[in-house]
């Protein structure tokens, strides 16, 4: 583990597919490229999340919008930019088609926001892509407002980008907007005064929860397949016709089945998270497949979190 102020190094290792922890106005973010599943699944890895939840992807220009927004992006999108960006604002909105699953943790919505801290823009912008980044914290701890509170996590990151300047130890306010609404999920620098001086009509989520909105944490929401889906830790399992199975380790026995994706050749834990989304992705939207099936994985390390995900997925089919 490095640490240092040379952003162009840790641009590099970014493009390089690797953890890069940066200072941003709120907290310290824990990033890597957003369009690279491998280096996202390191950011669970690294914390150690039981879950994966969804996280922020930050950028550092407007641009970046359409390819990470599903069109048409809401007008809201940019009445709140134009005030808020750069700075303290997170903005969920349906998410482009292109934007991993394991980024969104399943959900067709995606969060991001765009730094106001000197260092976090001009380290997205070298990077030349959007950055999906959580805290800087192992899961259960404080967030991280100086570079010292990352390196005591003791994480496994490429590069700790240093400065302790300008750093407000409060997370991003979290809204989602969609048709005329917007509704804060989670409260944080800006206020519910601020955001309804810009969109009167804002909101808070009620804490019992709207069915309709996508906010984990308060929502139990979570991906699961239009087609049935089983768990799969028997070797000798006979499959029916027309199964869809998901292994993560080649095996020595043909399986005699309609389709069949490896996430990883030997069950490199990094690999299976990566990839397991879109394997189940695939599974469905195949119309040859009636039923799918995913082996599970061991409950440690980054398992914990890749078999929470998976038993939520299988929970409505389990017998
Ligand atoms: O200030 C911040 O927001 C910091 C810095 C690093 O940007 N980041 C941060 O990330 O606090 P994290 O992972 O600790 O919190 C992300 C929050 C969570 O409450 C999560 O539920 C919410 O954003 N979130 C992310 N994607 C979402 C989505 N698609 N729908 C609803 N909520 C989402
Ligand atoms: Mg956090």
């Amino acid at each position: 583990m490095k640490i240092g102020t040379d952003i162009e190094l840790a641009a590099q290792n970014i493009r390089e597919g690797g953890l890069v922890a940066f200072p941003t106005e709120t907290v310290y973010g824990l990033g890597a490229d957003a369009f690279n599943t491998q280096a996202v699944a390191k950011i669970f890895e690294a914390k150690e999340r039981p879950t994966f939840d969804p996280l922020i992807v930050h950028i550092s220009s407007l641009q970046q919008l359409d390819y990470l927004f599903d069109k048409p992006i809401n007008n809201l999108v940019y009445t709140l930019a134009e005030i808020f960006w750069p700075g303290p604002l997170t903005i969920v909105h349906r998410k482009n088609i292109i934007v991993s699953g394991l980024v969104t943790a399943g959900l067709d919505t995606v969060a991001v926001r765009m730094p106001s801290h000197p260092i976090a823009l001009s380290f997205i912008n070298q990077s030349q892509r959007p950055i999906a980044a959580p805290s800087a914290n192992k899961f259960g701890q404080l967030s991280p407002t100086r570079h010292e509170h990352v390196v005591k996590q003791n994480m496994n990151i490429d590069y700790i980008l240093q400065d302790n300047f300008g750093i407000m130890g409060l997370e991003s306010t979290v809204v989602y907007v969609e048709g005329n609404n917007c509704t804060v999920l989670r409260p944080g620098i800006i206020t519910l005064q601020q955001l309804m001086d810009v969109i009167p009509q804002t909101k808070v989520l009620n804490k019992t929860g709207d069915k309709n909105l996508p906010s984990p944490g308060l929502l139990k929401s979570h991906y699961s397949p239009k087609k049935p889906l089983y768990l799969l830790n028997d070797d000798e399992f006979v499959f029916p016709d027309k199964s869809g199975v998901i292994l993560h380790a080649k095996k020595n026995k043909k399986l005699n089945v309609e389709k069949l994706i490896y996430t990883s050749k030997n069950c490199n834990l990094i690999e299976v998270a990566a990839n397991m989304f879109s394997a189940l992705h695939d599974m469905e939207e195949n119309e040859n497949i009636q039923q799918i099936y995913i082996e599970t994985v061991p409950e440690n390390g980054l398992g914990v979190a890749i078999m929470d995900r998976m038993k939520k997925a299988a929970y409505k089919y389990a017998v």
